[in-house]
């Protein structure tokens, strides 16, 4: 099905269970420990092997030599793959740096071996007993020093101007120019990359952990030089994603060639302390924003410069993104840098680009509303812009900023906000804080099978993942909404490719493409039962586990008969995007408490108002949301994996030193959805919440922080050592 117009009124607005909060229908499954997920298959294949990655133990070089014959004669030992045995690998296109490494070292903790023993006690231990010489050479692994040396404009992120940036910002009478800095971060979801592979011949069979199914056969198929109908991957749940488990792995890899070369399954997973250096992060930034203003507040002229760094073929984090969408003013300049560094593999990580570009643009907005004496609201309503800033032939699909602040701010008591500094409670120093939120809604072409058995069960098969957002359910909704059959007659098969290729779970695309897929699907099931009910289509009615027209009604199990009915369709989207602008919005509002001896930040209360077309399921749309909000309290006070100059490494990888927040650290949490549906975004009319939740978030925490303390700090995160100095010394 092509989209490519305004959807019109369509089954889904009956919204008898689409928009309704059922609780998600693996939950149970899932509570009880039955789910697998990837490590768990233990009778997917008999007789599995167990696997030990050994990363580089040094960031930039070459492996001189590797004997591995201590390791081989160890007890339980079936094999030890290292690039001297493991045959030509292709890089995959989604990966920067080779996942088996060596001669040649690429970045720190990239693995060079994998052991493979009849026990995971026996392969760590034979580990040890591997002698690897490094040669290693010098690296570059500092990101600011990158950027005094001015970094590199790439080709496919060209300086974009608009206007004369530089006179207009030189004319402005109110203007701010500030550099904000954001860390490198780890997805650290819980469950760690993990895979079990399996050869029968020359097929590869998978199963695995991992967001995108089809991106990672393909990228599994072409690095080990498969047909890609060689290989089944199977990925039916995910204990999270964040974005590191978009890609083809080193534990997939090295799960496949381990498998190969002892001849027998084998099952890899990654332990915490290699997850940080050997999977994926989000690159730091450097980011300096210039804002000129009239007096009155209208923005004249805006700058976003950015530098982030990333293995040379890697890109910078793109946090000039929401800079070129969010507000208007007629000269403008973004601009993205590269530096190369020798860190291990920067990318995508939850609301890649606005996720880091949110935290500075929005404290700067904040800064510049100050310097007008304007309420940073007012600040941001009289610069909303309706059309791309950049062509106002260019309308957003919908674009309710201005309400969702003005909601919340009457909902969150904004108008009991003071003066930065001034509201005490005992040692605590009590401030408020606010922030817009913006991420864009991509489109991507989904596909999926839909079909209905005599028992009138509807089951969807798609290659679509749950990576712990609910798209179980909203999908079980989706078909059991345009069948009209309840959702307990609908039963959904995800992550396995051989389904349909879907959207799969990335870049908050997932919820509105995948489910607009199943429509897809299930207007074609619709034809083919109405066809053979000897009813005219159109006009055939869905209910309550029948088809009907006029007075007669057939049961849909009766239809579908012993044969069964099957549909298969794709969404596939047109040049719709191009010609608006689909994003989503909201309004963060949060209140802190700094202690001020210590320079401490709590949180106290935190609300989102979201305008994301319609909601699904309000019960796992608030829990991304919420869920989001929380990923950005530790963007704002505690994340960072800390960058060892020397050596080129995170130091801080594991879970004890990689902070995140826990639930002591949140406090009350409330999201508002508008109500509200965009009928330029999909058949569904949805648009993505899971990382607009993350999106201004943590700005709204820097703001809250200052209002508290009078203390501005652009350095993420907003630490204690980094607020004391600042802090009034007063009893
Ligand atoms: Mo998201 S970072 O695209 O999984």
């Amino acid at each position: 099905m092509e989209f490519n117009a305004p959807a019109s009124t369509n089954p889904i607005d009956r919204m008898r269970i689409v928009g309704k909060p059922i609780d998600r229908i693996e939950g149970r499954l899932k509570a009880t420990g039955q789910a697998q997920y990837a490590y768990e298959h233990q009778d997917a294949f008999p007789d599995q092997a167990y696997g030990h990655v050994v990363g580089a133990g040094i960031a930039h070089g070459r492996i001189r030599s590797i004997d591995r014959s201590a390791a081989m004669a160890a007890p339980g030992v079936l094999a030890v793959v290292t690039h001297e045995n493991a045959g030509k690998l292709d890089l995959g296109k989604m990966n920067t740096a080779p996942l088996l490494g060596g001669p040649e070292i690429h970045h720190y903790h990239q693995a060079v071996a994998l052991v493979v023993a009849e026990s995971l006690e026996q392969a760590r231990a034979a580990a040890e007993l591997l002698r690897i010489e490094y040669e290693p050479t010098p690296g570059s692994f500092d990101l600011a020093g990158g950027k005094a040396s001015g970094g590199e404009v790439l080709k496919d992120s060209p300086d974009e101007r608009l206007g004369d940036f530089e006179a207009a910002f030189a004319e402005a009478p109110v203007t701010l120019d500030a550099t904000y800095s954001t860390p490198d971060q780890s997805h650290a979801m819980m469950e760690p990359h993990a895979t079990i592979a399996a050869w029968r011949g020359d097929q590869l069979d998978v199963w695995l952990s991992n967001q995108m199914i089809d991106w990672t056969t393909s990228d599994l198929a072409k690095t080990l030089g498969l047909p890609k109908e060689n290989v089944r991957l199977r990925s039916p749940y995910v204990g999270g994603g964040f974005g590191g488990k978009l890609f083809l792995r080193a534990d997939t890899l090295l799960a496949a060639l381990g498998a190969r070369e002892a001849g027998r399954p084998v099952k890899v997973a990654l332990p915490r302390p290699l997850m940080a250096n050997n999977t994926t992060h989000r690159p730091a930034t450097i980011q300096r924003i210039r804002i000129g203003a009239t007096r009155e507040g209208r923005i004249t002229a805006i700058a976003h410069e950015n530098w982030s760094g990333n293995l040379r073929g890697g890109k910078p984090e793109n946090a000039i993104a929401q800079t070129q969408l969010l507000y208007a003013g007629g000269h403008r300049l973004t601009a993205n840098r590269f530096v190369p560094l020798d860190l291990p593999e920067g990318n995508s990580m939850r609301a890649p680009g606005e996720g880091a570009g949110m935290l500075a643009l929005e404290a700067a907005m904040d800064e510049m509303a100050e310097k007008l004496g304007m309420d940073p609201i007012e600040f941001r309503a009289l610069n909303d812009t309706q059309t791309d800033p950049r062509d106002p032939e260019r309308p957003f699909s919908q674009r309710r900023l201005v309400e969702c602040m003005r909601l919340g701010a009457e909902r969150f008591g904004w108008n009991r906000r003071q003066a930065p500094g001034t509201r005490r409670e005992g040692r605590w120093l009590v401030g408020m804080g606010m922030a817009a939120g913006f991420r864009n809604s991509p489109q991507m072409k989904s596909g999926a099978r839909v079909k209905l058995d005599a028992a009138g069960t509807v089951t969807v098969e798609t290659d679509m993942t749950d990576i712990g957002t609910g798209s179980y359910t909203i999908l079980a909704q989706t078909a059991a909404e345009m069948m009209g059959v309840p959702v307990e007659k609908v039963t959904v098969r995800l992550g396995d490719s051989t389904f349909p290729v879907s959207a799969g779970s990335g870049g908050q695309f997932g919820a509105n493409s995948s489910t607009a897929g199943v429509y897809a699907a299930c207007v074609k099931l619709r034809e083919q039962v109405a066809q053979r009910a000897g009813f005219n289509t159109a006009e055939a009615v869905f209910a309550d586990g029948m088809v009907s027209l006029g007075n007669r009604q057939l049961p849909l199990g009766q239809v579908a008969g012993e044969a069964g009915l099957s549909a298969e369709d794709s969404i596939e989207f047109g040049d719709i995007s191009e010609r608006y602008q689909i994003s989503t919005f909201a309004g963060h509002f949060v209140e802190v408490a700094v202690d001020k001896a210590t320079g401490e930040a709590r949180l106290r209360r935190m609300l989102a108002v979201c305008a994301a077309g319609r909601i699904l399921n309000p019960k796992s749309a608030r829990s991304q949301v919420i869920g989001a909000m929380t990923m950005g309290v530790g963007a704002a006070l505690m994340e960072a994996l800390e960058v060892d100059k020397g050596r080129g490494f995170f130091v801080n990888h594991d879970l004890a030193s990689y902070e995140v927040p826990v639930h002591a650290d949140i406090p009350h949490q409330e999201v508002i959805f508008l109500e509200e549906t965009d009928p330029l975004s999909s058949p569904m009319k949805a648009k993505g919440v899971g990382e607009l939740g993350l999106c201004g978030v943590g700005a709204a925490i820097a703001n809250a922080i200052y209002n508290a303390t009078g203390v501005r700090v652009r350095d993420y995160p907003l630490t204690l050592d980094k607020l004391l100095p600042g802090l009034p010394r007063v009893a």
